[in-house]
């Protein structure tokens, strides 16, 4: 079995729903304590054995190209000055050249359409998909996790988890055949993206952690717009159950949407209150802010 070597990142969105803060940052670089949201996910896959990155950007994302660069001045003045430690965390954080490639998606047409950009990246070998508006903080890698899953099955694996019945049209949604092991890999009938609530065929939401096949990419080639009329994954996926073998995978972990308000609210608190240098001080002044709550 060929192993998971590469993922693709869209990152190409307006991030509207984080005006104004999005007018000249991207989303995916906006901060969760001291880290822009998309370290998290790219440490997520570097934990899952990720070695090159495919990062599908838009107009004025240019700021995440640079973040991945070395700063020559920053790190020359951070070693004259003593600060090791800043330096060398940030010389950890910096991917080895030639591990990352940047593809542009010129018309925003949708998901789908945004990972078909990458096709000439990913070539013949199974790939990795994680959209960095959602962070799963987990004990062990989500990617890591379905990486797992993938070696004792093959085939095309997709994150799902739980999401209260109201909520669904908001996602893409499997209808689930049965599981294997009586664990977390779940069988799969169908899936469909952002399904009227009465339509949608489980509670089962599609999380934005993706292991496909390469042929995913002839699918995308040709596939027709979708769910608020964009070319959608979901879509092609569906189409390629057709012909190979899909799990779904009920992760470990939560999930945090950052490209909503309330989500990177969320996704603050929780990385804070872990944090090892303000983790102590943030539980405490989340309690005690509790505690005043309504006198
Ligand atoms: C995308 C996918 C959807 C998935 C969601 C997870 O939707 O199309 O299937 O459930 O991400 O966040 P979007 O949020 O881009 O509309």
């Amino acid at each position: 079995m060929k192993k998971i070597r590469k993922a693709v990142l869209p990152v190409a969105g307006f991030g509207t729903r984080v005006l104004p803060a999005t007018k000249t940052i991207p989303k995916e670089m906006l901060p969760i304590v001291d880290r822009p949201a998309l370290q998290y996910v790219v440490d997520e896959a570097r934990a899952a054995g990720i070695e090159h990155f495919v990062f599908v950007t838009g107009r004025n994302k240019g700021a995440i190209e640079d973040y991945f660069d070395r700063a020559y001045e920053l790190e020359y003045s951070l070693r004259q000055k003593g600060k090791t430690e800043i330096y060398e965390a940030l010389d950890a954080d910096t991917p080895e050249a030639g591990t990352m490639s940047f593809v542009r998606q010129q018309s925003a047409l949708g998901l789908g359409h945004a990972i078909w950009c990458a096709r000439d990246v990913i070539g013949d070998d199974p790939f990795a998909i994680l959209l960095p508006d959602v962070l799963v903080k987990a004990k062990k890698s989500c990617l890591a996790q379905m990486v797992d899953a993938y070696y004792q099955v093959g085939g095309n694996i997709i994150a799902v988890d739980q999401v209260p019945h109201e909520r669904v049209s908001n996602y893409g949604v499997i209808a689930p055949k049965g599981r294997q092991d009586g664990k977390r890999l779940i069988e799969m009938s169908a899936m469909v993206e952002k399904p009227a609530i009465a339509d949608a065929p489980s509670n089962l939401k599609i999380t934005g952690r993706y292991i496909l096949q390469p042929e995913i990419m002839d699918i995308l080639k040709t596939q027709a717009a979708g769910a608020g009329g964009e070319i959608q994954l979901t879509d092609a996926m569906a189409a390629l159950m057709a012909k190979q073998s899909f799990h779904a995978y009920e992760y470990e972990g939560e999930d945090y949407d950052c490209g909503s308000k309330y989500g990177y609210f969320e996704a603050v608190v929780a990385y804070a209150m872990d944090h090892p240098e303000i983790g102590e001080e943030a539980r405490n002044l989340l309690l005690s802010r509790c505690q005043n709550i309504g006198k």
